[in-house]
């Protein structure tokens, strides 16, 4: 069998469970991460086929961790690993706490972080592998005040994704990291926001969560390096630097 094994952290809910739901389709052997066991069977469940749950917080290194190790005891590899988990803020920049800020860095920042370097000795074994990192539009542009901090840490999140391609493939051209962002999609997002906030389902121009996994599933196939899910999105992100007189 050349399925391709899939691992996805955040596979319990919106885009990362509709990737899990696409790619079901093709078919791959699936492994759905995410802290909610319930939720994660019930993705599985819709999925069908050989998908491996593993209940985890992906904000710890040690079960990060446990998930490359039970990812491969099962089907011994891993080709693709999603880093989907993240979280938006709703905060003034001028009200932002120390917490704030250690919160977004841990889970938008430092989940990817534990994900590419633990499952990297596993690549670097095999010669190949492709990380994909979901960021965000906002990883770019700041369009959102109120999401400051978010922003900030999609940024960090886009150089850390840059910086490990240039790293890694020097030694192994084979290794991919590829870095997807998504406008506004139609998830929970926006209520599991920290300190609550507005649904994302009510922001006009937003994507369906199965459009956002369309686009990923072609970036596995393709391995672009950087992409945006949505139409348009590029020149927006050059309207606003020309707006400010420079030139991206
Ligand atoms: N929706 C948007 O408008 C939008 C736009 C641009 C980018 N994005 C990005 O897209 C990605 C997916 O977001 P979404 O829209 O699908 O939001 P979502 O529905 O809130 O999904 C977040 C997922 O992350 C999981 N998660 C959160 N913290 C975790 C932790 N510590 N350990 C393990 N899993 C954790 C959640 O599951 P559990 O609660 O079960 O752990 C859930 O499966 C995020 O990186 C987000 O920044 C979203």
């Amino acid at each position: 069998m050349n399925e391709n094994v899939v691992t996805i952290t955040g596979a319990s809910s919106g885009i990362g469970a509709a990737l899990a739901r696409h790619l079901a389709q093709i078919p791959t052997r699936l492994v759905l991460v995410a802290r909610r066991q319930d939720a994660l069977e019930g993705v599985a469940k819709a999925c069908g086929g050989d998908t491996l749950v593993i209940a985890a917080d992906v904000t710890r290194r040690e079960e990060v961790r446990r998930v490359v190790q039970e990812s491969i005891a099962r089907f011994g590899r891993i080709d693709v690993w999603v880093n989907g988990v993240g979280q938006g803020i709703s905060r003034a920049p001028s009200q932002l706490t120390d917490e704030d800020i250690d919160e977004m860095v841990r889970v938008n920042v430092k989940s990817a972080l534990y994900g590419m370097q633990e499952v990297l000795p596993h690549f670097k074994s095999r010669g190949s592998g492709h990380v994909i990192n979901v960021s965000s539009m906002l990883g770019r542009v700041p369009f959102v005040m109120a999401r400051s901090a978010y922003n900030g840490a999609k940024h960090f999140l886009n150089s850390l994704t840059a910086d490990f391609r240039a790293e890694v493939q020097a030694a192994y051209p084979g290794i991919q990291f590829s870095l997807v962002s998504p406008g506004v999609v139609r998830t929970d997002f926006g209520l599991n926001a920290l300190h609550g906030g507005a649904d994302s389902r009510q922001f006009p121009g937003s994507q369906s969560p199965e459009e956002v996994a369309s686009v990923i599933a072609g970036v596995i196939a393709s391995r672009q390096p950087d992409v945006y899910t949505r139409p348009g999105a590029q020149a927006q992100v050059a309207a606003y630097y020309a707006a400010l007189g420079v030139d991206p």
